[in-house]
């Protein structure tokens, strides 16, 4: 998703616009670009491709000026060019977005009929236009972006500077998160707060419809406008965020690196869940689950979706509690059936994922108790949702979702034993959340040896079309595994339940498709095996993740992969650090960008 940074400041502000951006590339991104005041004019500078680039330009043709703004693009109107890079500007102003302005082709119309040249493809280049046009009309600033944005539908963040007032910065936020930066002499805009941190750790976090008004003058002061246009006070938080560039830590990728710290992440979510003494649960929520009527609404997207999935099993087989998932961005639109007896639960990693926080939205408007679980703490879902749990994974880095999955897993499982407890729907609780505290220790057993991985995934690279297969909680695992690889090594991937490849999807089995079977010695193994026969007859590579040290199958290509001895909790978690891998050490072969991989963003902040 974009990344946004504005600064007002006594110094020059053009570098740290770049160290902010740098900080926001994990977001994903394909074009960036900064703009500055000085001497009464605005100036650009933009680039497409990576940040290195517009440092490039920047060493060639420095930028002066003490206000500014910047953005990283993800494309979502007009391609990654120059052109289409931000920020916008006319000789007025300037304009950095993130968001999608639904109605820009009206406005856009409408403008062009006005007599305005439009130079680029974006819907953002109609808000710079549309404040042109009032300012021109005498309006002031704060009146001119008032007007337009009561015209624009559909979500953004936006940073805006005006050649005329170069003692001002503005900030309006609807759909798409936006944080203000405080110092006593200077004052901060982005996307998010860690993008802030290297110069101040007190945050306010503007809510829906908020309107900043930065101003220099006699020092340096804010006036947080609502949506009704009323000044309104916003709590100043005071954080502790890493200041420091985010490491590698000495891998070759974040994604590497976040695979290898889930041992330690899941071990500081689990005991942020579990008493290690009493093996009870330390989750306190005032949430009641033990109702007759309760229903368990599980709903996100991607990887979250998945882990979503996953726990479905779990709270219908621990629980007895009746457990939907949905896809967020199929939930907010279909009508769904909602009564205050649903305990909807939003699955996030980055908290921001606009699908997922628009049926937050809706199921708060329905009346259910909403609890989001999220890894980023002060996230916009975070503070929309009744309740929150946060997984303890860290900043991720990497596109792809390592580390934040597992610990998804991690509080939806204990979540699940949790309500079992409450609904006394089973009596072996202490003795599965025992079992999840050793869980941490199976995924470091997983990658203290991952020089099979990195095999396959040679072989793997080579590849066009790959299948998953698993049955029961390994399904969902199948499925986030064909996701990690097609993700980030851009391999063809699909996942099945391995009783539904018959019915279809097996037509697409040949020699050229391995086929990758989720297959612990469980109690779906037996069926599995015969799924995984019926693909290695006609003539498929097999590759088999397991736990069975004597599996074996008669086929022309065969591969193993033994893994450590899981029970139906503990073998997910196994699993989805195998899968993971595969998918690093492919794409690695492959030579794609694994960190950023392309077309993606790191947090979906538009429809
Ligand atoms: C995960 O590897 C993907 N990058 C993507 O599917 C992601 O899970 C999805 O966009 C949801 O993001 P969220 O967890 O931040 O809501």
């Amino acid at each position: 998703m974009c990344g946004i940074i504005g600064i007002l400041s006594n110094t020059l502000v053009a570098e740290r616009l770049i160290d902010g951006l740098s900080r926001l590339e994990y977001r994903g991104y394909d074009s960036a670009g900064v703009a500055t005041i000085y001497e009464n004019t605005i100036t650009k500078r933009r680039a497409e491709g990576k940040l290195q680039s517009l440092k490039d330009l920047l060493q060639q043709k420095p930028l002066p000026g003490t206000v500014g703004i910047g953005h990283t693009r993800w494309a979502t109107h007009g391609s990654p060019t120059h052109q289409n890079a931000h920020p916008h500007a006319t000789d007025r102003v300037a304009v950095v977005h993130n968001g999608i302005i639904e109605n820009y082709q009206l406005l856009k119309d409408g403008l062009i009929k006005d007599g305005v040249i439009f130079k680029s493809e974006t819907d953002t280049e109609v808000v710079v236009h549309l404040i042109d046009q009032a300012l021109q009309a005498g309006k002031s600033p704060d009146i001119a972006v008032k007007e337009t944005l009561s015209k624009l539908h559909g979500a953004f963040a936006l940073a805006i500077i005006f050649k005329e007032h170069s003692d001002m910065l503005m900030g309006a936020r609807r759909g798409s998160p936006l944080v203000l930066g405080i110092c006593d002499d200077e004052l901060f805009l982005g996307s998010d707060a860690w993008a802030l941190a290297p110069w101040t750790q007190k945050i306010c976090y503007l809510e829906e419809g908020d309107v900043v008004v930065m101003k220099r003058d006699n020092g340096f002061a804010y006036t947080i406008f609502n949506e009704a246009w009323q000044p309104i006070n916003r709590l100043v938080k005071h954080l502790n965020l890493a200041t420091g560039a985010a490491s590698k830590g000495g891998y070759s990728h974040f994604m590497l690196k976040e695979i290898f710290e889930q041992s330690q992440t899941l071990s500081d979510t689990f005991l942020s869940l579990i008493d290690e003494e009493t093996h009870t649960s330390r989750i306190n929520l005032p949430i009641d689950f033990s109702g007759e009527h309760v229903r368990i609404r599980l709903i996100a997207c991607g990887s979250s979706y998945y882990a979503s999935l996953t726990a479905k099993y779990w709270f219908e087989k621990y629980a007895q509690v009746l457990c939907e998932v949905d896809l967020a961005s199929e939930f907010r639109y279909r009508d769904p059936v909602l009564s205050k007896h649903d305990i909807c639960v939003f699955v996030s990693q980055s908290g921001e994922t606009s699908d997922t926080l628009a049926a937050l939205n809706l199921a708060k408007s329905k009346g259910c108790i909403t609890l989001a679980i999220v890894n980023v703490p002060e996230s916009s879902m975070t503070r929309a949702a009744d309740h929150h749990i946060l997984t303890l994974a860290g900043p991720e880095i990497g596109v792809a979702s390592t580390k934040a999955f597992s610990a998804q897993l991690a509080v939806l499982c204990a979540l699940a034993l949790h309500a079992a407890a409450q609904r006394k729907s089973m009596d072996t609780i202490s003795t599965h959340l025992r079992e999840l505290l050793h869980v941490p220790k199976l995924v470091a057993q997983v990658l203290q040896d991952v020089s099979l991985f990195d095999e396959l995934g040679l072989r793997l690279s080579q590849t066009r079309d790959v299948l998953f297969i698993g049955r029961g909680t390994n399904y969902p695992i199948a499925l986030e595994g064909a996701l990690k690889l097609k993700e980030i090594s851009y391999i063809h991937a699909e996942a099945y339940a391995a009783g539904e490849l018959k019915h279809g999807p097996i037509a697409l089995v040949d020699k050229l498709t391995p086929l990758i079977a989720i297959a612990p010695n469980d109690g779906w193994f037996e069926k599995t095996s015969s799924n995984i026969q019926e693909v290695a007859t006609r003539g498929a590579p097999i590759i088999v993740l397991t736990d069975d040290p004597m599996f074996t199958v008669n086929c022309l290509e065969f591969r193993k992969i033994l893994l450590p001895k899981s029970t139906p909790l503990s073998a997910c978690f196994i699993y989805t650090a195998a899968v993971q891998c595969i998918a690093y050490y492919t794409a690695l072969h492959k030579g794609t960008d694994v960190d950023q991989p392309r077309n993606l963003a790191k947090s979906v902040t538009v429809e």
